[in-house]
């Protein structure tokens, strides 16, 4: 079976509708494909948050009750938190050596994001390596695929290179991992564009049903529907996007036909879809206020996935210390 290594930033933000159909379905789908390593990039988040740390353990333990609370099963997956595996900085320092700095000045995010993030020094050594980093993440349990959205595909490309040159120079004992691209059925927000906490168009995984049926009656729609009467086309309307993920066919032709014929308004085509929505989360949030109150079995299962990850990155690392003579 092939092995698959993923980690996120517990950076503390609450997780959507974005996240669940993109990465997080995704992931748990996957737990029973390959051998799965799911870890909380903790050091990364301090690649650019280094001068605020206070929250990383605590982000830590809620990121990993979101990924249980969705589904991802310890006893399907790896999951762990970075800084716990001293051998990815181990590792991270061995590659380093032998990535030139060209490649890393190149990144597409390394450039976009120290435009981006104004008011924060990010001419920092660690950020400029991170993607070394990264790599040293994915190597270390010789994964094979990489999942992840678009934007990170850059770094899995950098993690080939890398490790095409390790192979070379010293001997082959890394994979060249493939980027397993999340097909992101691009889920749009509130307001059409793509659904982001920070555009203020999200709907929370935590959302009431209140909540949840209040935002997604205000979505946007056809914006050619101004009245009632108005016939519309669902493919212009970001609503429907959403039924399209979460409405059976038969509610999809309904609601479609409905729309061209204004038939139905949008408040009642949309009510179709919001009942899926409410629906899909209320098992989710169930399990995640069962964690709560067990915080200390969800330090347990990272514990368990601290002990398994480190022995997959000892043994990898005895090999890399031999390859090298240290
Ligand atoms: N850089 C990724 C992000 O910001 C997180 C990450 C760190 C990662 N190491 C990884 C993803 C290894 C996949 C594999 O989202
Ligand atoms: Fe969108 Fe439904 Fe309104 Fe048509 S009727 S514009 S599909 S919300």
């Amino acid at each position: 079976m092939d092995t698959i290594v993923s980690g996120m930033r517990p950076t503390g933000g609450q997780l959507h509708l974005g996240h669940l159909h993109g990465a997080l379905k995704n992931w748990v789908r996957l737990q029973d494909q390959y051998h799965c390593y799911f870890f909380a990039a903790d050091w990364h988040v301090l690649t650019t948050d280094y001068a605020s740390p206070q929250n990383i353990e605590q982000n830590t333990l809620k990121i990993a009750m979101d990924w249980l609370s969705v589904g991802l099963d310890p006893e399907r997956c790896v999951i762990f938190r970075q800084s716990r595996i001293k051998e990815h900085a181990e590792l991270h320092l061995l590659l380093s050596m032998i990535t030139p700095v060209p490649w890393l000045e190149r990144n597409p995010t390394y450039k976009e994001q120290i435009r981006e993030l104004v008011g924060r020094d990010l001419s920092t050594y660690g950020f400029l390596g991170y993607p070394v980093l990264q790599a040293a993440d994915i190597v270390m349990y010789k994964a094979n695929k990489v999942p992840v959205g678009l934007d990170q595909a850059p770094h899995v490309e950098l993690t080939r290179a890398i490790v095409r040159r390790f192979n070379q120079t010293y001997r082959p004992i890394f994979p060249e991992p493939e980027v397993l691209l999340t097909e992101t059925q691009k889920l749009p927000g509130l307001d059409g564009r793509k659904m982001s906490k920070s555009y203020n168009n999200a709907v929370f995984l935590s959302d009431t049903p209140k909540e949840i049926d209040q935002k997604l009656s205000r979505m946007m729609t056809d914006p050619a529907r101004v009245k009632r009467s108005d016939p519309g086309e669902p493919e212009k309307c970001p609503a429907f996007q959403l039924h399209k993920i979460y409405c059976t066919p038969e509610e999809i032709e309904y609601v479609s036909k409905g729309c061209r014929t204004a038939g139905i308004g949008c408040l009642e085509c949309k009510k179709v879809m919001i009942k899926h929505v409410v629906e899909e989360l209320a098992p989710i949030q169930q399990k995640r206020a069962a964690l709560e109150k067990r915080p200390g079995e969800v330090e347990e299962v990272l514990a368990a996935g601290n002990r398994t990850a480190q022995q997959k990155a000892s043994e990898t690392m005895a090999e890399v210390r031999e390859t090298l003579g240290l």
